[in-house]
Formats: structure tokens, sequence, C-alpha cells
């Protein structure tokens, strides 16, 4: 085989990643040494840098490593979407297959992306930008492809599984954790992509394609943050046997009359009892539980993010590009790419069922919980626990955690607990599993 020739676009966390692992003395396999790279783009060629390179390998202009014939294969470690948008369609149309760690542009165009490198002839490969580390792109494209994928359900954002894990074990703030949070590196100056649910909801986005074979339109996914979590959800979650985690779920609900798979799927921090196997992924790991027929469960675990671990995908990655294009077959093979063989669509939300944990604050009256549970009756929905947790100065804190139901009926039994007088607020509504 000859070398593979890559052009690297980016140079943060992720790109020296990259760098350091075909320049180190690991004993991995000798195909890594068929790597080369011909060019780093990055916005600052003269910054100070802990890398000594052996050439002079750094450029400032991306596109001259598209144009450039000696490069085989573009790795998209920039981040962002426009820029990274334009670059990714302009090396698949220039012929080149591209390896990217950016979920954001995968989440939000990779249809016209993954159409894109099917009509140059060319891959998009993308294990890096779900899960850092953990491979789960490559299960979804081949091991996994004997299966039907029934339900995914994941913890698949490590910097809100620090902070709650962190709030969990040491009863710490929301606020103080999300600083110290920044402050280990963690998470960003800008921490809402992370906290809002959004990297969750991108990341779900692309596995939902890749499991059941649709085009998901991203910004439709139901997506609740762990912003508004309070210290107090965690200690009630706890008392009942239960951890607090941002989950990604994503299930088979049913096909429509033309054809269309019907999907729940969302993104919320969710009570999942204690014995559940993700209740136990803490810090920043991520885990996702694959249910599959007839393969049964599985659960992947390990680093969500970092360096080390998201740079590992890429390379093998380029690894896998390397071995295919070698082979010179003509055709492009159907379980590498990336490609669309059914229609689906996001459940409506009022339609989604789930399990729901309610926290109430109201007047520590005769019959309060009464009333609550009638209107919940009166709705159909059932509750699996109603409990006053803490009573003070004449309030009480009810919390209620409801069996499988859907949103539409518990949002209407909500918006009458609400208008009860003796209710002051409603102050965390959160999902279970
Ligand atoms: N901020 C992301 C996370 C990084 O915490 O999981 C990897 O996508």
């Amino acid at each position: 085989m000859g070398k593979c020739k890559i052009g690297i676009i980016g140079f943060g966390t992720v790109g020296k990643g990259i760098y350091r692992i075909l320049n180190s003395q690991n004993d991995s396999h000798p195909i890594l040494n068929e790597i080369e790279i011909i060019g780093i783009a990055v916005k600052h060629i003269n910054k100070k840098r802990d890398i000594k390179f052996e050439n002079n390998l750094l450029i400032n202009d991306p596109y001259e490593l598209i144009e450039d014939p000696n490069v085989d294969v573009i790795v998209e470690v920039m981040g962002g979407t426009d820029v990274s948008k334009d670059i990714i369609l302009k090396s698949l149309k220039a012929r080149k297959s591209v390896v990217t760690a950016n979920k954001a542009v995968i989440a939000r165009y990779g249809s016209e992306i993954y159409a894109t490198a099917a009509k140059y002839g060319v891959y998009v490969l993308t294990e890096a930008a779900v899960c850092g580390g953990i491979p789960i792109i490559e299960p979804l494209k081949r091991s996994l492809k004997s299966n039907q994928i029934n339900k995914m359900v994941g913890i698949i954002n490590g910097t809100t599984n620090f902070i709650l894990t962190k709030m969990t074990n040491e009863k710490a703030d929301y606020n103080a954790t999300l600083k110290l949070a920044q402050k280990l590196g963690f998470a960003e100056f800008d921490p809402s992509a992370d906290v809002e649910g959004h990297d969750a909801a991108d990341k779900i986005s692309i596995l939902t394609e890749l499991a059941f074979g649709g085009e998901i339109i991203r910004d439709s996914i139901s997506t609740q943050g762990i912003e508004k979590i309070n210290i107090k959800d965690i200690e009630y979650a706890n008392k009942l046997g239960f951890e607090i985690k941002l989950l990604a779920f994503s299930e088979r609900n049913h096909v429509d009359i033309n054809d269309s798979l019907s999907l729940n799927i969302w993104v919320a921090p969710s009570l999942i009892p204690k014995s559940h196997p993700l209740a136990m992924v803490g810090g920043v790991n991520n885990a996702i539980l694959i249910d599959a027929s007839p393969l049964g469960e599985i659960m992947l675990y390990g680093p969500g993010a970092g360096s080390g671990p998201t740079a590992s995908s890429v390379v093998s990655d380029i690894l896998a590009l390397h071995a295919s294009l070698s082979k010179k077959i003509p055709s492009i093979d159907p379980l590498l790419s990336s490609n669309y063989w059914r229609d689906c669509h996001i459940a409506d939300f009022n339609q989604i069922s789930k399990k729901n944990y309610l926290r109430i604050i109201c007047l520590d009256t005769p019959g309060v919980i009464g009333k609550i549970g009638d209107l919940f009756g009166k709705n159909d929905v059932s509750i699996e626990s109603i409990v006053q947790l803490d009573a003070s100065e004449n309030k009480a804190e009810i919390v209620v955690i409801t069996h499988e139901v859907t949103n539409g009926k518990f949002e209407k039994s909500k918006q009458e607990i609400n208008a009860l007088s003796e209710v002051e607020l409603i102050a965390s509504q959160l999902s279970c599993i």
C-alpha cells in the first residue's frame, strides 16, 4: 500500500492529539506509519506551540490543502459550523474523503454532506463527532448491521455528567460546580451548548440517523438542559433511589401509513434507578446503551471527550479510509458510507410517552396531595409515587413520579395543578427511565 496523505484543518486540542498519535512510539499496528501529514492549516502560523514540527507543515489557507493533488484525505477538526461546512463540501467536491470531529455540522447538514460524498464517490467519516473515544459510529454502521435497533439511551455529554456527578457526590451548588468545570477545562467559557443540552441533541441526531436510517430534523428534537437543576432535586432523587443524569433518548415508535418510521427522541435531565448501568457512569465519561434485535442490550462506555480519546477516533477513521481507498474499488463501500434507506420522522411531542418527575411547592394544607392526585387521575395519568419530602413555615414540597404517560396528558395535568390555589410553584420537571 502507498502512503495515505492527509491535510489537517485546525490544530486545537484534537489536532494536537492526532499529531501526537501519528508521531508516537506506541507499539501500535504498522499501518499507522503509512499516514503522512502533508500540511496543517491554522489561523495563526506564528502562535507559540508546545509541539516542534519536523517540516514546515503549517499553512494559513485551508483551501490550499483541499486543492493540493498530493492530499488524499482532509481531516476537519476546526469546529464551528459555517466555514467548516464549506470546507467539508469543497473537499468532497474535490473528490477527497473527509474525516471530521464536528458534530454540530454533521447534525445540521448531514443530509447535504452525505449526498455530496455519495455524488463524488468519496466518504465522510464521523467517529470522533459522537462520544469522543468510544467506538459508536462504526458499530452502528457495521458490527450491529444485522440487527434492528430498537432503542438507544445514553449519557453523551461529558461536561454535564461531570457537573451532575459533582453536585451529587458533594452536594454542591450548580453555579459553583459549573465554574469549577470551567477552571478544570471540562466546560467551555461559553458553556451553553453543553449545559442547555444542544451538544447532546446534535449527537443523538447523528446516532439516530445511522441507527434508524432516515434524515432527522435536528432542531425538532425536544431538548432540556441542566441549568435549572436544583441540589434539592438531586437530594430527593437520591432519597427515592435515583440518580439524575442528562440523558439522550431515541426509540422506534411505529411505522405510519406513509411507511415513515416515527421516533421518540429527546434530551432531558432524567431520574434513573441507582441499579441501572447508566447510573454508574460518573464524571466526564460517556456511555450509551443500545437495545437491538436479535442481539439484546449492549452498553458502550468510556471517555467521551479530550485530546487523546477524540484523536484516537479520528485516526481510526483515517486508517479505515486508507484501507478502503487502497483497495482501488471503483464503487463505494455501502457499510462505510452514510446513507439513508428509509423515511423517518420525530413523533409529535404530545404523543411521546415517558415517566416524569415533578417537584411542587405548595401550602401545607389538608387534602392538597389528594387534589394533585385527583387531577392526575382525571387526565388518565397514573402515579408511581407521590411523597411530601419537606415542610416548613406552612409550605410543603411534594414530589410526584408518574408511570409512563404521553407528554400531552402530563402537560395538561401540570397546567391544572399549577392553577390550584394551594400551589405556589412547579419548581422542577424532569424525565425518568
Ligand atoms: N463538550 C463535549 C462534552 C465535548 O462534554 O461531551 C465532546 O463533544
